[in-house]
């Protein structure tokens, strides 16, 4: 087991730096997740920490020790990739037990581990069988097993279970959850998917553009996204932005205008350095808007309501995203939000929904989140 540590890491292809400037510090045992959109840099990160890549700048540390000049085989690292590459003229014994007998291990060593892995794995009854005779589900497992075998100080995934079918990566989401409580190995994962980051990891490294821009457990990522990008990758359906400006702020409130209506007030949590005027983006997730009638408001504030009418509709059974072009100055993109799935949607049905100001996030011109109220 081991903790990493990487500090001013960079990777250059000629002259395209694809990794920048990263720091990161994984600790001992801890799951993490490393999640980004296509060619951010997720499987170079990984292949540089398995030596599979050299640093083209940095330095990169296993618990104390520098490893950043040593051999992959030195690192006491082990990969598995989407492709499981298994021999296929070799049973899923010698499968696993491959790696072990290349570094001859005595046979005893290699039979107990290979048993204790496939009991782990429970896969034990498959070990006579040859590859082609397996499901994908059960392959991904072997694989993972000729990884356990040689019991790394860390674990690498890069996609392992893009190949599977959803209901199988679920269960396999699961397995590899139970693998990581049982073995206790620091493990580091790579997906593009963020509800298997949101799913799997102890904390998200979130890349983009071969920078990180956020690290932090689930939760935090979602509750405290530190900008638009993390705040629009985090989450499914994805927020809602809308752009708008400052209207008004008394320090625990911001009032912004966005064209539709009254402005919004947003809780934030420090008095904030946004002037009158100063443009925002306010973000809001499906799943915190709701619909309220027109006049709906308690107390004599003018409500914070939204109205819109469905454009359209998307059943998933239990519920339905429903989209609502907004009654705004200028035109703005469809919002989205989360509706009981038994309601009925008629197109044009007009709509309005209440936008919570502690439900809301927002945004400066940068980008960067303003502080939450909470
Ligand atoms: N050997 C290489 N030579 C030149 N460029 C490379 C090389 N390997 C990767 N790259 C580039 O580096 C960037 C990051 O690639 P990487 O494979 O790390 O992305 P990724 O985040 O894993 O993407 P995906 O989700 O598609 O697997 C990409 O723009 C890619 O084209
Ligand atoms: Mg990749």
């Amino acid at each position: 087991m081991a903790a990493i540590s990487m500090q001013t890491v960079a990777k250059r292809f000629g002259k395209t730096e694809v990794i920048r400037q990263v720091n990161l510090a994984i600790n001992d045992g801890e799951f993490a997740v490393f999640v980004g959109p296509s060619g951010c840099g997720k499987s170079t990160l990984l292949r540089l920490i398995a030596g599979l890549e050299d640093v083209s700048a940095g330095s990169i540390q296993f618990d104390q020790q520098d490893v950043t000049a040593l051999e992959p085989s030195e690192r006491g690292v082990a990969m598995v990739f989407q492709s499981y590459a298994l021999y296929p003229h070799m049973s899923v014994y010698d499968n696993m037990a491959f790696g072990l007998k290349l570094k001859k291990t005595d046979s005893t060593t290699i039979q107990q581990r290979v048993q204790e892995s496939a009991r782990i794995l429970q896969i034990e009854h498959l070990l006579q069988r040859k590859p082609k005779a397996l499901s994908g589900g059960q392959r991904q497992r072997v694989a993972i097993g000729r990884a356990i075998v040689r019991k790394p100080r860390v674990f690498l995934f890069d996609e392992p279970l893009s190949n599977l079918d959803a209901a199988l990566r679920v269960q396999m989401r699961l397995e590899l959850k139970r693998l990581h409580r049982e073995l206790g190995t620091t493990m580091i994962y790579v997906t593009h998917d963020q509800v298997e980051a949101m799913t799997l990891a102890d904390r998200i490294v979130v890349l983009n553009g071969g920078k990180v821009e956020q690290v932090g457990t689930p939760l935090e990522l979602y509750h405290h996204p530190a900008n638009l990008f993390v705040a629009g990758f985090i989450g499914s359906p994805k927020m809602n932005f809308i752009a708008g400006k400052v209207v008004a702020s008394n320090g625990k409130q911001v009032q912004v205008d966005i064209g539709a209506g009254n402005p919004i007030p947003v809780e934030v949590g420090e008095a904030s350095a946004l002037g009158s005027g100063a443009p925002v983006t306010l973000g809001v997730r499906p799943e915190h808007l709701s619909v309220t009638r027109a006049s709906a408001n308690g107390n004599n504030e003018p409500p914070a309501n939204v109205e819109g009418t469905v454009v359209a509709v998307e059943h998933l059974g239990s519920e339905a995203y429903v989209h609502l072009n907004l009654k705004t100055d200028a035109p703005v993109e469809p919002l989205v939000f989360r509706a009981n799935g038994d309601v009925v949607w008629e197109t044009g049905q007009p709509v309005v929904l209440k936008m919570e100001p502690h439900k809301c996030y927002l945004f400066d011109d940068s980008g960067a989140a303003v502080a939450r109220g909470h």
